[in-house]
C-alpha cells in the first residue's frame, strides 16, 4: 500500500544552487524560491547559515531570506550547522531550520570540520535554542548508503546518528544519499533498520541521482511507508564537499511517478515545469529532469 499523500520538500534553492561555480544573483534566486512557492509545494528548503568561505554560493542566506515572500501555509527552512548559523537564520526570522550530520566520520570532517560525536554537541545547543525560540528543526543525516571517502557506511551507524537527532528534537529526519550510489536493494535494507529506531512518519529519503536510481529508490520507499521525499526542481545540484556528486532526484520526475499511484502530492506539474525551464536557461544548461526535456519537446 503506498501513502495516500506525499509531501515534497524542494531542495532546489539550497541543495541546487550551493553547487553552482558561479554565483547566481540574489535577484533570481529569490524568483526562483518565490515561483516555487506558487507550484503548491509545502517546504521550500531556501538557503544555508553556514560559512561563506566554504560555500560562497549561500553568502547571500540574509538577503535571499528577507527577499522571498512568506506564502502562508508554506515552510522555508535554512541550514544551520552550529549556533552561529542558528542566530543568523532567527535574525533573519526563519522558522525553521535543518541540521546536517553525517554516519561517516571523513565525511563529517571534510562537511563541518568536526567529528561526528563533535557535531552532535553543536546540534545539541542549536537544538536546545531552537526549542526556546519556538523553531522547527529537521535534521539530515548524509551519506547513508555511501560515502565518498569511506565507500561502505554501515547501516547499524546511519540508525544510531539518525536516533539520535531525533531524541535531539528533530521532527523529521532525512535520510541523505548523498552520492547517489544507493539502490533498491540497499534501499531496502537501510529502511528496514530505520523501521525498528525511528517512527516511518518521521523519515524522509533524499536521493542524489548520480547513478539513475534515484526513482527506484524512491518507489522502494513508499512501498515502506515513507511519505516524505527531497528532491530538486530540474534535478537542481550536489554535495561542493562530494565530488562527482551529481544534482538531486528531479521534483517533475518524482511527480510524474506519482500520479498513477494515485498520490497526491498537491504540486501542478505544468508551473513547476514553467519554473525548470527558467532556471535551466538561466543556468544555462538543459534541464537534468527527463519529464522535462520529454515534456518540452512535446
Ligand atoms: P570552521 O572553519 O571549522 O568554523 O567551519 P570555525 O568555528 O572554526 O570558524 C571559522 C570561521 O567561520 C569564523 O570566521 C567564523 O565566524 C565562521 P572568521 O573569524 O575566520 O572570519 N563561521 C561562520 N560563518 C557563517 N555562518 C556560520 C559560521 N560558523 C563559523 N554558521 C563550519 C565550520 C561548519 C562553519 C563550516 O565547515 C561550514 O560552513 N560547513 C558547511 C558545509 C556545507 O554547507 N555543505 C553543504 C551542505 S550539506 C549537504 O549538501 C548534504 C545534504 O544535502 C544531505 C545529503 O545530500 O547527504 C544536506
Ligand atoms: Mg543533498
Amino acid at each position: 500500500p503506498f501513502p495516500e499523500f506525499v509531501k515534497i520538500v524542494e531542495v532546489g534553492p539550497r541543495d541546487g544552487l550551493q553547487n553552482e561555480k558561479t554565483i547566481v544573483p540574489t535577484k533570481d534566486k529569490i524568483h526562483l524560491i518565490n515561483s516555487l512557492a506558487q507550484t503548491g509545494l509545502s517546504v521550500i528548503e531556501a538557503t544555508s547559515f553556514v560559512s561563506p568561505k566554504w560555500v560562497p554560493q549561500m553568502a547571500d542566506n540574509k538577503e535571499v531570506f528577507a527577499g522571498i515572500t512568506k506564502v502562508p501555509g508554506v515552510s522555508f527552512p535554512v541550514l544551520t550547522p552550529n549556533i552561529q548559523g542558528f542566530k543568523g537564520a532567527l535574525e533573519a526570522g526563519a522558522k525553521e531550520v535543518a541540521l546536517f550530520a553525517a554516519a561517516s566520520e571523513t565525511f563529517s570532517k571534510k562537511n563541518i570540520n568536526v567529528t561526528i560525536e563533535e557535531s552532535m554537541a553543536r546540534y545539541k545547543d542549536v537544538c536546545d535554542a531552537a526549542k526556546e525560540n519556538n523553531i522547527k528543526v529537521r535534521g539530515y543525516v548524509s551519506c547513508v548508503l555511501g560515502c565518498p571517502y569511506e565507500n561502505n557506511v554501515p547501516i547499524s551507524k546511519v540508525v544510531e546518528v539518525s536516533k539520535r537527532l531525533y531524541d535531539l528534537g528533530c521532527y523529521e529526519i532525512s535520510l541523505g544519499d548523498t552520492i547517489g550510489v544507493g539502490t533498491p536493494g540497499a534501499t531496502y535494507k537501510l529502511l528496514q533498520a530505520m523501521s525498528q529506531a525511528i517512527p516511518m512518519e518521521a523519515i524522509a529519503v533524499h536521493f542524489h541521482d548520480t547513478y539513475g536510481q534515484a526513482l527506484a529508490n524512491i518507489l522502494t520507499s513508499l512501498q515502506f511507508g515513507v511519505s516524505v521525499v527531497d528532491s530538486s526542481v530540474s534535478g537542481l545540484g550536489g554535495c561542493p564537499y562530494a565530488k562527482g556528486a551529481t544534482g538531486n532526484v528531479a521534483t517533475e520526475d518524482v511527480l510524474y511517478m506519482m500520479k498513477d499511484l494515485g498520490i497526491d502530492c498537491n504540486v501542478d506539474m505544468e508551473k513547476l515545469m514553467g519554473v525548470s525551464l527558467w532556471i535551466s536557461k538561466l543556468l544555462n544548461r538543459s534541464p537534468s529532469s527527463k519529464v522535462s526535456l520529454a515534456l518540452s519537446h512535446k
